[in-house]
């Protein structure tokens, strides 16, 4: 006789990809399709929010349907529909969550909002599923970098997060100055391989070791005046070293915190999860200050790092086998914070 398995539908809308994925039992991943609008907003060098909440409208239920195709299963096999509720563009997360709540009322299903920083924590689950807690996490993104000791799952200490600008929104804003795709990041860590970390000496925001929070707005200044004072004085910039230099900056600083959190904690477990875990550089440092230490790093696979509906599906699978689900009411929060 075989166990039935639990079956998550996860919808994400949250920012500019329209995402949803059928997962098993929380862990297992059936399908997982992401419709990116990355080339809509390229020639704006950002997300912009209308035509974001516009596309996501259009491609909310063929990405649906693709995601429930993949996984070989139809839409009375799911079990529970997990749908982000923030944070993120409102726009967005309005489509994602109509579209949640429409499901789960004609299906007579469970819905269960998941906040987007938790499901990017989960990521890591869908990447090791026998993870199991405590361990220290760094979620940094276009839109968030905190730092969490997570002691069991569903309970988040949060040592620090960000005085100004997310980590990724650094990268993306000065990837846009110097006339590269958006998005950022990953233009900066190609670039970067090629250069000399050491060739400009950025300000460490919050660098000291009194604080876990991070700031990268004096880093953003830097970098720019740094852009502007060439311009203006007609000297090219040598690329690969201002990529390699300005990534390093936010490398340093990120990889010190994330140490000393475990060390302070007695974690043995590192996890990294958000856009920005996706960094080469990062990935790489934190896993050397780690070694010698006996302290494992887990980084998901860069589709698993950045934005997608089967870290959502995880994270509300848990939700609901924890007891947790949401009524008609749930609306869209923006501003959503890890509790
Ligand atoms: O998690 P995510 O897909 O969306 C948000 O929740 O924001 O993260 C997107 C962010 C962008 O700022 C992007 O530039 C950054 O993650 N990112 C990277 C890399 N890949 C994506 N930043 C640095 N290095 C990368 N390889
Ligand atoms: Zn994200």
């Amino acid at each position: 006789m075989s166990l039935k398995r639990i079956l998550t539908l996860g919808i994400e809308t949250s920012c500019d990809e329209t995402a949803a994925a059928v997962i098993a039992d929380g862990k297992y991943i059936l399908s997982n399709v992401i419709a990116s609008q990355i080339d809509l907003h390229q020639r704006f060098g950002g997300v912009v929010p209308e035509i974001a909440a516009r596309k996501h409208i259009e491609a909310i239920f063929p990405v649906i349907d693709q995601a429930l195709l993949d996984a070989g299963v139809k839409l009375e096999d799911i079990d529970v529909i997990a749908v982000t509720y923030g944070p993120g563009l409102v726009g967005g997360l309005l489509v994602g969550l109509q579209a949640a709540k429409s499901l789960a009322f004609a299906l007579g299903k469970p819905l269960v909002g998941v906040n987007h920083i938790e499901g990017h924590i989960y990521a890591n689950i869908l990447a090791e599923p026998d993870l199991e807690p405590p361990f220290i996490c760094l979620t940094a993104s276009g839109g968030h970098t905190d730092l969490l000791h997570i002691p069991e799952f569903g309970h988040y200490e949060i040592l620090g997060r960000t005085r100004d600008d997310a980590a990724g929104e650094a990268f993306d804003k000065i990837a846009r100055v110097l006339g590269l795709p958006y998005p950022g990041g990953p233009q900066i860590d190609r670039l970067a391989k090629a250069g000399n970390r050491g060739a400009i000496d950025f300000p460490r925001g919050l660098g000291g070791e009194d604080t876990f929070d991070f700031s990268f707005s004096g880093l953003k200044t830097a970098a720019l005046n740094y852009i502007n004072r060439a311009r203006q004085m007609g000297e090219e910039i040598n690329l690969p070293d201002f990529a390699a230099s300005f990534q390093w900056a936010i490398v340093d600083v990120l990889s010190a915190k994330v140490i000393r959190a475990a060390k302070e904690k007695g974690a043995k477990q590192i996890i990294l999860s958000g856009g920005v875990a996706a960094n080469s550089s990062l990935r790489e440092k934190v896993r050397t200050l780690a070694d010698p230490l006996g302290i494992g790093v887990l980084v998901p696979p860069p589709v698993l790092c950045t934005d997608n509906a089967a870290m959502i599906a995880s994270a509300g699978h848990f939700k609901y086998a924890a007891g947790h689900a949401h009524g008609w009411d749930l609306n869209a929060f923006p501003n959503l914070q890890l509790e």
